[in-house]
């Protein structure tokens, strides 16, 4: 599903304050599988995953998702192929705060061409999975913390991605939070899914679920 191969990012190439962020990562995540990215603050995890997500070019290096070349791609076909391929969950969930729940899910349909019966369908599907079908009419900035992170995997998977990714998923969870959480990938991945997660959480150490755990220290796989 997906392959890497010597991907590195620099930021500020060239500059004085030029940072090698990633360093010659090579990785292969199978299809289906539950993997997990560990590792101090600022190894690169979320810099891997934006990559990974199309959210961000490397310097260098190749990166595969569905046999699609994805490091070259040209922004809009970037954004094409992330809103049909890949659903991001972030760590502060990045969701429209004056908007409700269907229209924050729905939104991300925009560049599927569905029409409204079809929009609807896939909303309620979504809604449904991400068990937060009950607040659809309520405006996000009124609801909890898990409430939203339910919202932004609603929206995640509306589109049917193949890929999940999560950033710090249960950062901000509490403890039955985080549980509904891992439930909710469970779930998924009998649906199919691939889920790449990024955490410090112990939560995900022991779970029967993750195919792999990987540590990035100082932009590297180790
Ligand atoms: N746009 C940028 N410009 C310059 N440096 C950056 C940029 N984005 C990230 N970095 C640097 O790259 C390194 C990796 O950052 P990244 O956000 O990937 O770390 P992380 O492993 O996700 O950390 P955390 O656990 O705190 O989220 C950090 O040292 C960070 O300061
Ligand atoms: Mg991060």
């Amino acid at each position: 599903m997906i392959e890497i191969q010597s991907l590195n990012k620099i930021f500020n190439e060239n500059k004085s304050n030029e940072f090698h962020a990633l360093k010659d990562i090579n990785l292969q995540i199978k299809d289906n599988s539950c993997v997990i990215l560990k590792g101090v603050s600022g190894s690169g995890k979320s810099t891997l995953l934006s990559i990974i997500a199309t959210l961000m070019k490397p310097s260098s290096g190749r990166i595969k998702v569905n046999e699609n070349i994805i490091s070259k791609l040209p922004d809009l076909h970037a954004s094409n192929f992330r809103a049909k391929h890949i659903g991001f969950v972030f760590q502060n969930y990045n969701l429209f705060n004056s908007f409700n729940v269907y229209e924050n899910i729905a939104m991300a349909t925009t560049t599927l061409n569905l029409n409204s019966n079809e929009i609807k369908e896939n909303v309620n599907k979504a809604m449904k999975i991400a068990n937060i079908i009950h607040k659809e009419n309520q405006t996000v900035s009124n609801l909890s913390g898990g409430e939203k992170q339910r919202v932004a995997i609603a929206r995640a998977i509306v589109n049917n991605p193949e890929l999940i990714i999560c950033d710090e998923p249960t950062a901000n969870l509490d403890k039955e939070n985080s549980q509904n959480f891992l439930k909710m990938i469970k779930e998924l991945k009998t649906l199919g899914k691939t889920i790449v997660i990024a955490t410090h959480d112990p939560i995900f150490d022991e779970l029967d679920f993750v195919d792999e755990i990987y540590y990035m220290e100082d932009g590297k796989i180790v």
